[in-house]
């Protein structure tokens, strides 16, 4: 089976690079912008073509295999883990970046058997640099190993986060509050760069040294997983505990130091688990 994910790996690299080079295009044209669970929460058509295109293909490949998109599950299809080989897919991670130019856009697929991630690649649209990881074999940028920072000292450590599409008063405020406690810290900084995926990447390259978020789902965190894990970092959940792809929120950093500092300093911001029946 180990060759088995191998090759469908090999795939996942081709599909990856074919779905980045739409959204290339795509970027180019004009946007058709609509939202999903909140006015923030956006989606273009181009989403939902690429992730056609990113499924079909790998539906007629592996017929036996299960999918998990985005896009399909705004739609209204289940996303659940079960133990078949299952691909999650996120078309254009940072939909937002997309319908503005922002040159912060990927593709992100990720693999996992028996609920264990086996795999991910990223595909960043903007510049072509390509993320890939399989369980125990390493992960690399464009082939060349990837090690993550060891630092344990956050007044050394730059940061990264997202916003989520929640907005009201009472999450932005616990979402200001802490960004506060990171930035008195003090971090060196903290960036929102508007991609989950790429800022992940980021923490696997070392450019980087921790990661937090409340409100991503499955497929933005899936690939990265693995690209950081085997980059020698960890990726826990916000409580400290073991991660789990389905709550909506994440910590990851080089080092475990890092992790379990970041996860003392957050406060949680709750959002509906992704395996709502
Ligand atoms: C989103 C982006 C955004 C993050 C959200 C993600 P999408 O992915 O990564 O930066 O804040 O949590 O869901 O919707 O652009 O694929």
């Amino acid at each position: 089976s180990d060759k088995c994910w191998a090759e469908c790996m090999d795939v996942a690299v081709e599909i990856a690079r074919k779905a980045g080079q739409m959204v290339q295009e795509a970027v180019k044209q004009e946007k058709r912008v609509s939202s999903k669970s909140t006015p923030t929460d956006l989606v273009t058509e181009a989403d939902q073509q690429v992730e056609e295109l990113i499924i079909s293909t790998l539906r007629e490949r592996y017929p036996t295999h299960r999918f998990i998109g985005e896009e399909s599950s705004a739609a209204g299809e289940k996303c659940v883990l079960t133990d078949s080989p299952t691909w999650i897919i996120d078309p254009i991670d940072g939909t937002c970046n997309f319908v503005h130019s922002f040159p912060m856009v990927a593709v992100s697929i990720g693999f996992a058997v028996m609920k264990e991630l086996e795999f991910g690649v990223i595909y960043h649209c903007f510049d072509g640099t390509l993320y890939t990881a399989r369980k125990g074999h390493g992960a690399f940028c464009n082939g060349v190993r990837l090690q993550v920072s060891k630092e344990k000292d956050v007044s050394r450590a730059l940061i990264l986060t997202e916003i989520g599409a929640k907005r009201d008063p009472a999450t932005l405020n616990i979402f200001l509050e802490n960004m506060k406690k990171l930035l008195s810290a003090p971090a060196h900084g903290v960036r929102i760069i508007g991609s989950s995926t790429l800022a992940l990447c980021h923490i696997a390259s070392g450019a980087a040294e921790a990661y937090y978020q409340y409100g991503l789902h499955c497929w933005d965190i899936a690939a990265a997983a693995v690209i950081i894990r085997e980059a020698g970092g960890c990726v826990i959940d916000t409580s400290g505990g073991p991660l789990d792809l389905m709550s909506r929120r994440v910590v990851a950093a080089g080092s475990r130091e890092m992790a379990d500092y970041v996860v003392r300093q957050l406060q949680p911001i709750s959002y509906e688990r992704d395996d709502h029946q």
